[in-house]
């Protein structure tokens, strides 16, 4: 990368801050047929016709399989130090269950080694949406057994990997995974509109996610860190009208409550409960799961990309209930830029939840960003968009809030999932015919940001 001073850091965080950036398995290693890996449940949807934007799927995407060196070289020139990736799960356990894919372990095992060597804390998440297909033939998240298939294959990771991680995630975003996978169907497995099992899921990750934590206290990885990735967006009401009142309400707790209050108290919210018995959710819950789920974490992972502005919609299925961009420009996935959102939401959190360890898992924003053959790629919104809310989030820290780590999403440019690879979240642009990797503006500045907060001349 070319020398490059950048103006407008942001001052405001302690020496010893966690600076990183983040992707996930399917959004960028392709290779999906090699080293033994299994399909996943993302294999089966994106190639279903009509699930993705263009028919896009990830069967090569940034093909880091086969760029992971020169891809931990990238992150070495930006000098973070963590890098938060996931595991998939079908490629170390192509069946879900039983003898582990040595090809597979290998190749992680050679990521932390190349992570450590560089002086970068591996992050790994144990799922960030893959589930491997043979289990979701068995029934998938809806089917209890899945949650005890989840700890021995983290079990297995603690054992493979723990000599060298010490700090884990169990799930990316569990709404995302139970809601848009079972009620919007925008994500895998593609459901629609079926709440019984959108919330027999939910539980069902939270459960695993309990199950994950216990596996790794009996480990001989005891000793390490873990926690989970929810995304949490602060709710405000579209309208002073009761109705909106009452909508951003329920859609925190829809949201953000549900996943947070059963983790960090023990139990489901009770207006929640109150709003799903016409779903005969309880009917999930066994006697002592919520004392699995309640295990006490270590840290919290918090992705936070917007603030929700809700309103009622009696056409939408997430229970009648919508949200809306209010603030021009948007981003390019019609997001709103609420940077003032992140401080509300974790004083929020340790107002309600108390004193944990924070790392924002993360935080970021696609642009219509365009190379012309360059050697930089110019992204002037993406600057702004981070420099706002590494302020905000200085706030937090000034607010006593435990912050320790921010993680840009994304590294690359990578697969955004069913709206495919026009979507660029990356520091890194990607020319995908050739892989060639090209540098924002951002990683530059986000270089400069990381170097001067280490010398306290930001
Ligand atoms: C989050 C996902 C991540 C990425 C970003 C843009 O919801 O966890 O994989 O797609 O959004």
């Amino acid at each position: 990368m070319a020398a490059q001073a950048s103006s407008g850091l942001v001052p405001g965080f302690p020496a010893d801050f966690g600076w990183g950036v983040s992707t996930s398995s399917y959004q960028i290693e392709g290779a999906v047929d090699e080293g033994g890996r299994g399909q996943s449940i993302w294999d089966t949807y994106s190639h279903e016709p009509g699930r993705t934007a263009r028919g896009e799927t990830g069967d090569v995407s940034c093909d880091h399989y086969h760029h992971w060196q020169e891809d931990l070289d990238l992150m070495a020139d930006l000098g973070v130090s963590v890098y938060r990736f996931s595991i998939a799960w079908p490629r170390v356990m192509p069946s879900g269950k039983g003898p582990l894919n040595e090809e597979g372990v290998d190749f992680y095992s050679r990521l932390v080694d190349g992570l450590l060597e560089r002086g970068i804390m591996p992050f790994p998440t144990l799922y960030h949406w893959d589930l491997p297909q043979a289990l979701e033939d068995e029934g998938g998240w809806v089917n209890r057994d899945t949650t005890q298939r989840f700890a021995e294959y983290a079990a297995a990771m603690f054992e493979r990997l723990g000599d060298r991680v010490d700090h884990w995630l169990t799930h990316n975003e569990p709404w995302v995974t139970a809601f848009m996978g079972y009620i919007g169907s925008e994500k895998a497995p593609g459901v629609y509109n079926d709440w019984p099992q959108a919330l027999r899921v939910s539980h069902h990750l939270l459960l695993s996610h309990g199950l994950a934590v216990q596996a790794l206290r009996a480990s001989s990885a005891a000793s390490a860190k873990i926690g989970l990735a929810p995304n949490l967006h602060p709710t405000r009401p579209f309208s002073d009208s009761p109705e909106d009142v009452k909508a951003a309400l329920t859609w925190d707790g829809f949201q953000n409550r549900w996943f947070l209050d059963p983790v960090f108290k023990g139990h489901y919210p009770e207006d929640m409960l109150a709003e799903y018995e016409r779903f005969s959710f309880e009917e999930a819950v066994e006697e002592g799961d919520l004392a699995v789920i309640s295990s006490p974490v270590d840290l919290l992972g918090v992705n936070f990309y917007h603030r929700a502005v809700v309103k009622t919609e009696p056409n939408s299925p997430y229970l009648g209930l919508t949200c809306v961009p209010t603030q021009l420009p948007l981003t390019e996935m019609g997001w709103d830029v609420t940077p003032d959102g992140l401080p509300e939401m974790l004083l929020r959190i340790k107002r309600d939840y108390g004193d944990i360890d924070i790392y924002i898992t993360e935080n970021g924003a696609a642009y219509p960003d365009k190379w012309d053959g360059g050697d930089i790629v110019e992204d002037p919104q993406r600057v702004e968009f981070i420099a706002r809310h590494l302020e905000a989030l200085s706030q937090a820290v000034a607010g006593g809030v435990h912050v320790k780590g921010y993680c840009v999403w994304s590294l690359l440019d990578n697969y955004e999932w069913e709206k495919g690879y026009d979507k660029r979240f990356g520091l890194y642009y990607v020319d995908y015919p050739t892989q060639r990797r090209i540098p924002k503006r951002s990683a530059l500045w986000y270089r400069d940001q990381i170097a001067a907060s280490r010398t306290g001349a930001a």
